[in-house]
């Protein structure tokens, strides 16, 4: 079941060109992503009304997207603007197909999967230091054959990284040492974890030369949430007992978006203060975090392999470690929104669970 009253990552905003129109399946909906000959980007049904043929097989051109199959053409707003094997006949009103509001910024395509009067672009999450001066950023995208909350649960379970990234990202022998707080927001949630004065993490020895990487360190990991599925994870490093500001750090996307039940769409990216070096040091953080989710995705994986078809962890008597806590708030925050999203709509059709 899915949330579609707020905003979602339909796609990075360099993945969609004017060219070759990009079929995504967005909460079960199958969608076509494209850019007008203007440059503004569009996410329309990708089903033609005519024989249902699939508009991401079409082209882009100065009427909008045309249709592989016999040609009708659909404009930004969803509209047949154009019939060629019936020229100079009126086109069907019934010729459309639905339009989603769709926002560029940040870096990323933001989609609004609800009722479209409902949009409202002033609820898009702020990863401002994707687009801000004095930032450099980039991003990347993963498929993940998992239900979106499991990537969520996994997000904000930062206990995990001393594990699964144990050789990159954490290492198993401080886990014990982690010092956590969970902090509830009018927003959503933030887990924090902390490591203090330890030997820097493998990821950080490769990319930070100081003269203090040579003695222990202070690593923080705060993770913020948004529903339905929207992360930013604050990361960083500084010399043990100092201020953060004495450090460094790095902003992390963290967005998944459901395919179906049980298959997301990842966005991650880095974003860093501007400073000389900053492709490189990127281009570090983008190699080691391909590698991390690598590792993430074989696990997550393997765990809705475990679970068949569901996904529902709340309604299954699993073992709850403190390291939960956020998740668990997650979980039930999106439970009460989305029971309350289908009360409102009285739309069975919108229980779109597996
Ligand atoms: S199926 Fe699209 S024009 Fe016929
Ligand atoms: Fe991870």
């Amino acid at each position: 079941m899915f949330l579609r009253t707020c905003w979602y990552v339909a796609a990075l905003a360099h993945e969609v060109t004017r060219f070759l129109p990009l079929a995504r399946q967005l909460l079960g909906d199958r969608v076509v992503l494209f850019r007008t000959l203007d440059g503004e980007a569009v996410a329309l049904e990708d089903r033609c009304p005519h024989r249902y043929a699939p508009l991401s097989a079409g082209k882009v051109g100065e009427n909008g997207i045309s249709c592989g199959y016999h040609g009708m053409s659909f404009d930004r707003h969803g509209v047949c603007v154009a019939n060629p094997t019936q020229p100079g006949e009126r086109i069907s009103p019934r010729a459309q197909v639905r339009a989603y509001p769709l926002v560029e910024r940040h870096g990323v395509l933001w989609i609004w999967m609800g009722e479209a009067s409902q949009a409202d672009p002033s609820r898009i999450p702020a990863y401002t230091y994707y687009d801000a001066p004095g930032w450099s950023a980039e991003t990347a995208y993963l498929h993940v054959s998992a239900n979106y909350l499991l990537l969520v649960d996994n997000l904000l379970d930062l206990t995990h990284i001393n594990f699964v990234h144990g050789d990159v990202l954490g290492s198993p022998d401080r886990a014990a040492g982690m010092i956590s707080r969970t902090d509830i927001t009018d927003t959503g949630v933030v887990e924090r974890w902390f490591s203090p004065d330890a030997p820097p993490v493998p990821a950080w020895q490769g990319i930070v030369n100081a003269p203090w990487m040579s003695g222990n360190v202070d690593f923080w990991m705060d993770m913020y949430w948004e529903p339905a599925s929207n992360m930013m994870l604050d990361v960083g490093i500084t010399p043990a007992g100092t201020d953060r500001s004495a450090g460094t750090g790095i902003m992390n996307m963290d967005c998944v978006t459901p395919e179906t039940a049980t298959s997301t769409h990842y966005f991650y990216g880095t974003a860093l203060k501007a400073s000389p070096g900053d492709q490189s040091t990127i281009a570090f953080w983008m190699r080691a975090e391909a590698y991390a989710f690598d590792q993430d995705k074989r696990m997550i994986e393997a765990v809705q392999g475990n679970m068949g078809e569901a996904w529902d962890i709340l309604a299954m008597d699993t073992v709850i470690n403190k390291g939960d806590r956020a998740a668990l708030h997650a979980r039930r925050t999106l439970r009460k929104l989305i029971a309350a999203q289908n009360e409102t709509q009285g739309d069975a059709s919108l229980a779109l669970t597996a």
